[in-house]
């Protein structure tokens, strides 16, 4: 069973490297998440080989995973940063970002965390309301700035083939600005004298099944900036695909890329990718807890639950569940769920997979991107700790430890 280069089950026995999952396991408390690192930078320079005939930029996607061996690693391998909120730009720094190299994106960002961001110096705003502009324009004026780079984020009114959940293109979204708010922005660079309005930023979802609607919204985009010679730039987000099933086939990487890099001749290229980096690099490993048959159903209740991983409950989104250590118990149709008190807190339904019993582990598989970074403190659980497997392969630390209950209370007056 072979997830990809770091992560395999070899001999019985599920691998993330050189290491067994179960000797890293054994040392620690679960739910843990585990990520390779060597994956993660073997992910990054496959993305940045296949951009490469575009020349494009890579900054990336904190959001999807912002652990800090994580940043590390990419700002190492010469990675900008997508962040945001001053809270991913804060991260970013620490790991060593340069200013710079950091996209400072989001819809709703506040004028205190614009004015943090300008006084940094960060290297690109994406902007996606009239106001905001105002705003950035005021904070650059304040330090004097009168080059600040911003790319506005175009909603193309493009439906991308993915989960409604996660596209963001289509009219009636609420993110970017339409065509009209575009024009109106560009014809008037006089209002904000401090902004080299030079980029449009073009993101319309993630997980995207092919380049379609890619296309369709670079036409749009170019249609768009014709007028605007001084739109040297098109940032055009993430969405790159990862494989969720084992042995599904997605869009290959060098296709996408051949079939989009047509229309993007003449321009600077920037690109987001999250999940692409992270995604098939973690796992999340959980002990079964309790067997519960009732009902017609077996129920594996496990020690993590969707305030570890809320995809499946929020997505209906499938991940793998795979044994620490194979056995050849029979297999079962199973329910394994989490603890947590809400009838969503389901991380597989109807899986097949061999007989469990209380004790044993599973790592629940291509959990890297959108897992620890949407974790909650739901039912005050505590957020899991994250390990890291370093480039070597053979090697692994604690990368962020599991909170405490000191900590969860830590803000409470
Ligand atoms: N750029 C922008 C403007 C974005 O909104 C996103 C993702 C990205 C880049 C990175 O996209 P990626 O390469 O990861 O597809 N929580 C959901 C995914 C939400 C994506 C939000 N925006 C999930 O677990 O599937």
């Amino acid at each position: 069973m072979v997830f990809n280069n770091s992560i395999r089950v070899v001999d019985a026995a599920l691998m993330i490297d050189d290491l067994p999952v179960d000797a890293i396991a054994r040392e620690l408390e679960t739910p843990v998440y585990l990520y390779s690192l060597k994956r993660i930078q073997e992910n990054y320079r496959r993305l940045k080989a296949a951009f490469e005939p575009v020349g494009g930029r890579i900054h990336y996607s904190a959001k999807a995973n912002s652990n800090a061996a994580i940043l590390r690693t990419l700002i190492d391998e010469g990675a900008g940063i997508d962040a945001v909120s001053g809270g991913e730009i804060a991260r970013a720094l620490q790991a060593g970002a340069a200013a710079q190299d950091i996209v400072f994106a989001g819809g709703g960002k506040t004028v205190a965390e614009i004015a943090s961001a300008v006084e940094r110096g960060i290297g690109w705003f994406n902007v996606e309301n009239e106001l905001e502009l105002q705003y950035i324009n005021e904070a650059a004026s304040s330090i004097g700035t009168e080059e600040l780079q911003v790319a506005l984020r175009f909603n193309p009114e493009v439906s991308a083939n993915t989960h409604p959940h996660i596209a963001t293109g289509h009219g009636g979204a609420k993110f970017g600005l339409t065509a009209g708010a575009i024009s109106d922005a560009l014809e008037q660079p006089e209002r904000y004298p401090c902004l080299n309005i030079c980029g449009i930023h073009v993101h319309i979802g993630s997980q995207l099944g092919d380049s379609a609607a890619t296309i369709q919204a670079i036409a749009k985009t170019k249609q768009l900036i014709i007028p605007y010679p001084e739109i040297h730039t098109i940032n055009l987000g993430g969405g790159m695909p990862v494989a969720y099933r084992l042995g599904q086939t997605i869009p290959s990487l060098d296709k996408l890329v051949s079939e989009i890099a047509p229309h993007l001749r003449g321009y600077q290229v920037l690109l987001e990718p999250g999940r692409a980096v992270v995604a098939d690099a973690g796992i999340l490993v959980a002990t079964v807890l309790y067997v519960k048959e009732q009902a017609g159903k077996i129920f594996y209740i496990v020690d993590a639950s969707m305030t570890e991983l809320i995809r499946p409950a929020l997505y209906g989104a499938r991940h793998e569940i795979v044994p620490l250590l194979q056995s050849d118990n029979e297999p079962v149709t199973a329910q394994v769920v989490g603890p947590v008190c809400e009838s969503a807190d389901v991380l597989a339904q109807d899986r097949e997979m061999a007989r469990l019993k209380v004790g044993d582990q599973v790592a629940i598989m291509t959990a890297g991107a959108y897992g620890m970074a949407m974790a909650s403190n739901y039912n005050s659980r505590l957020r899991p700790a994250e390990v890291v497997v370093a480039v070597d392969g053979a090697s692994w630390s604690v990368s962020r430890r599991r909170e405490t209950i000191d900590e969860l209370v830590l803000c409470d007056c």
